[in-house]
């Protein structure tokens, strides 16, 4: 038998090589969860009791994706043909990007925006085109659209976007489309609910439009991984084919129904974010903070050079925020998710008082 040198080891593509590390600040998160845009109480009870009615005999079988397929087609008006549900929104980017980007594509990219879109394309052999918003962090559309080129593939939008829940309206996603007939338009919906305009409906008319939903915010099922990507029937098979066919399991497939059943629940929980998020903006307002108008459930706060201290100091007194400092033109922000008014009072009077120390030491203008 040969000797295998141990030192040769099989090397990675050299785009997998030249990727960052990308790690979620999870850790302890035993507090009041205010750092990742979740939902902050719990999901429908009747998705609970959809969990508990799960046999072990369900749990041997591999998941079948397509009645449920047709179930969240048919609450969105759409032929199944439309719809594949996905392991999050991060799946239905990660395929799409899969599906289309090549070694001579563009990936073009309103900027500051969800981190996953940069980590996924860099992961291919396309280029990444970047546009700067604004300091007022608003959708760049003109710039955007001076952006497109015949090598751009995909342009990613979030709307609401995150950090700081800015929208593009309907008007601008419709132009970018017919700008760009040769590339996909992603539409990234996670936040969907807490602005209440949406493209899902376009998606007959544009073939080159694709919307993303996610089960993760208002829903509150991120720990289920569950989303769903809309598109063309003629382009939705090409990214059929790149999607794994089990890769939202038996547990997330059950939820679905009720979740979507349980409008009451939503509605509900979806009011109350709304009317924390005006409250809490009051308060940020009365501390004299810049803060962005949000259309999502955060709102992206500019706290200035001590940020890192003021994240610091909200999980000390048991509330975690997100640090979004190194975002690209976000220097000295913190992005605050909204929760219930109870949980916000909360937070507002920590921030209060984590304020006025700061600013009584000197240590914060
Ligand atoms: C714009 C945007 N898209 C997608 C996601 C992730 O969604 P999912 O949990 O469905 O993968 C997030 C999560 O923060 C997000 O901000």
């Amino acid at each position: 038998m040969p000797k295998v040198e141990s030192a040769v080891h099989p090397s990675p593509r050299a785009r997998v090589l030249a990727m960052k590390e990308y790690h979620p600040p999870l850790g302890d998160r035993n507090a009041l969860r205010l750092d990742f845009n979740e939902n902050t109480i719990a999901c429908s009870p009747r998705v609970r009791e959809a969990l508990g009615q799960i046999s072990a005999g369900a749990l041997t079988r591999y998941p079948e994706r397509e009645p449920v397929e047709a179930i969240a087609a048919a609450h969105l008006g759409l032929s199944p043909a439309q719809v594949a549900l996905t392991n999050g929104v991060d799946e239905a980017i990660h395929v799409l990007f899969e599906t289309f980007l090549g070694a001579d594509d563009e990936l073009l990219l309103p900027v500051p925006t969800y981190t996953m879109y940069e980590v996924y394309a860099s992961a291919t052999d396309a280029r990444l085109v970047t546009v700067q918003a604004a300091s007022n962090l608003q959708f760049p559309f003109e710039r955007l659209a001076a952006a497109i080129t015949p090598r751009t593939k995909i342009v990613a939008i979030a709307s609401p976007n995150s950090p700081a829940g800015s929208t593009a309206t309907r008007e601008q996603i419709v132009a970018i489309a017919r700008l760009a007939p040769h590339a996909a338009v992603f539409v990234d919906e996670a936040y969907f609910h807490f602005h209440g305009e949406t493209v899902i409906d376009l998606v007959s008319e544009l073939p080159n439009l694709f919307v993303a939903r996610t089960f993760s915010k208002a829903y509150g099922l991120a720990g289920l991984r569950l989303g769903l990507l809309v598109g063309s029937a003629e382009l939705m098979c090409w990214v059929r084919r790149v999607l794994s066919p089990y890769s939202v399991n038996s547990l997330a497939l059950a939820c679905l129904p009720p979740a979507l059943e349980d409008t009451d629940y939503l509605d509900w929980y979806v009011r109350e974010v709304i009317a924390a998020r005006d409250e809490f903006e009051a308060a940020l307002d009365a501390l004299g903070f810049r803060r962005w108008p949000s259309r999502a459930n955060f709102v992206l706060v500019e706290i200035g050079a001590q940020h890192a201290e003021f994240v610091r100091r909200m999980r000390a007194a048991g509330v975690l925020v997100r640090d979004r400092s190194s975002d690209p033109g976000c220097d000295g922000c913190v992005r605050i998710t909204i929760g219930t008014r109870e949980q916000m009072r909360n937070a507002a009077t920590a921030l209060d008082q984590i304020v006025t120390e700061m600013r009584g030491s000197g240590g914060m203008q």
